[in-house]
């Protein structure tokens, strides 16, 4: 008591007890509530995985369809919500806009702000849950100048997803199942990643009760940073400018070794897991399988294996523990899908959206106390006051 151990980005310090995601670095584990990450991301779907981080338990058929009407209940947004939107430049990023968009749902839903019975937390829960895919789809439709349209009731909550962001007013749009079962996949393993920047930031916000759709807000903009949620659009970046650049990968694995060069190569590196990241993994089987399945050739997966391979046989990258991480194939898969770049962040936060509300739950369901770090104050000692003509 009364002393202060500093650990800057919090490497060593555990701010919580949660049993909700249990990872291991070193040998390349992820599990929600139990399951593996490999197992859920074949046989479950984006849903029944909200459903099991969320509550704890993989739901029957039956809570499974009461989750879904009552999500669907729930699918609709004030009209005011529109005239926000309009507000924002084209120019606007859409991480900027739907961290606005899901922090103004507040004011349009003020029951689901002073949430404290569980019952409360429940419907504060499945209104986002409703809500958060039509703001991240509007957000895309308004930069691209297409009219802003709900979905269809009768459609699962990933094909519904698919239908409101792609949807051509003049014609149906048409459902293909390689597209769903990959949004499916790349969701769930989104999903949640315990004690990450975006997640405890979540927590840290909502410890202070400040309501759930604000905590998200927060986290939205904490998952943004390239450093973080935002490596997948830098990643894609990364490869169109290699690919621009005449593809010399030994250029850019040079500079990203060069300590006078704070160019890094995006995708690569974890906080935690030091041998592999077990997402990286099934998301690379599933880029070349969609890839193939929809008979596109893109240049890109070239270069992002050739750098993959180098980096994996490079010093600098073995002594390290450098490999390839969740974000490295994602934007891969997210292009064929046809979704724009500047939203590859925008889909992430959607994964994540179920771990950010468990995260959130156990936290006011533990009624942990409001998150407040210390600090070892390296400023001036006291000194007096000097007069303005004195300084
Ligand atoms: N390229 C080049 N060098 C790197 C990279 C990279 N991508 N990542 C780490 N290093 C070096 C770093 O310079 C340092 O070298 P040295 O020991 O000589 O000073 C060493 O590896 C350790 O790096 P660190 O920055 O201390 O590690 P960290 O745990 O603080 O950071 C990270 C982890 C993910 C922020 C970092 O690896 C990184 O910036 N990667 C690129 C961005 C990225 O892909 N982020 C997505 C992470 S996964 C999804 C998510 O969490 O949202």
């Amino acid at each position: 008591k009364g002393v202060i151990t500093l650990d800057p980005g919090y490497k060593n310090t555990g701010s919580c007890e949660s049993a909700i995601t249990f990872l291991d670095g070193e040998k390349g584990i992820l599990r929600y509530r139990g399951y593996s990450i490999e197992e859920l991301a074949e046989k479950a779907d984006f849903l029944e995985v909200a459903y099991l981080l969320i509550f704890g338990e993989l739901p029957t058929q039956e809570q499974l369809d009461k989750f879904h009407a009552d999500i669907k209940s729930h699918s609709v947004v004030d009209d005011d919500i529109k005239k926000i939107l309009d507000a924002f430049p084209k120019s606007a990023h859409p991480m900027g806009v739907l961290a606005s968009l899901t922090s103004a749902l507040t004011a349009f839903n003020p029951t689901s702000v002073n949430v404290d019975s569980e019952e409360e937390m429940y419907n504060a829960i499945v209104r986002i849950l409703g809500k958060f895919p039509i703001l991240v789809a509007w957000t895309m439709r308004k930069k691209h100048g297409m009219p802003l349209d709900y979905g269809s009731s009768s459609l699962g909550y990933v094909e519904n997803i698919l239908q409101m962001m792609f949807k051509n007013p003049t014609s149906d749009y048409e459902q293909n199942p390689i597209l769903i079962n990959a949004l499916d996949k790349l969701l769930i393993l989104h999903a949640d990643h315990e004690q990450n920047c975006s997640t405890s930031t979540v927590r840290i916000t909502g410890s202070s009760h400040a309501g759930l759709f604000v905590s998200l807000a927060a986290g939205i903009s904490a998952l943004w940073g390239p450093l973080h949620g935002g490596a997948n659009q830098a990643v894609l970046e990364m490869l169109e400018a290699i690919k621009e650049d005449g593809g010399d990968t030994k250029k850019y694995m040079a500079k990203a070794k060069d300590k006078n060069d704070p160019f890094r190569l995006m995708g690569f590196g974890h906080r935690v897991y030091k041998n592999f990241d077990p997402r990286a993994k099934i998301i690379k089987v599933a880029a070349n399988e969609v890839l193939s399945d929809l008979g596109v050739e893109d240049p890109i997966l070239d270069i992002a294996r050739g750098l993959e391979k180098e980096a994996l046989e490079d010093p600098y990258f073995v002594d390290r523990k450098l490999y390839p991480n969740v974000d490295f194939y994602s934007g891969i898969i997210y292009r064929a899908m046809g979704i724009p770049v500047e939203m590859f962040t925008v889909m992430f936060a959607l994964g994540r959206l179920p771990g950010w509300i468990a995260q959130w739950r156990e936290m006011r369901l533990r009624k942990e106390p409001i998150g407040r770090p210390r600090q070892l104050y390296t400023g001036e000692t006291y000194r007096p006051f000097k007069s303005i003509e004195k300084r």
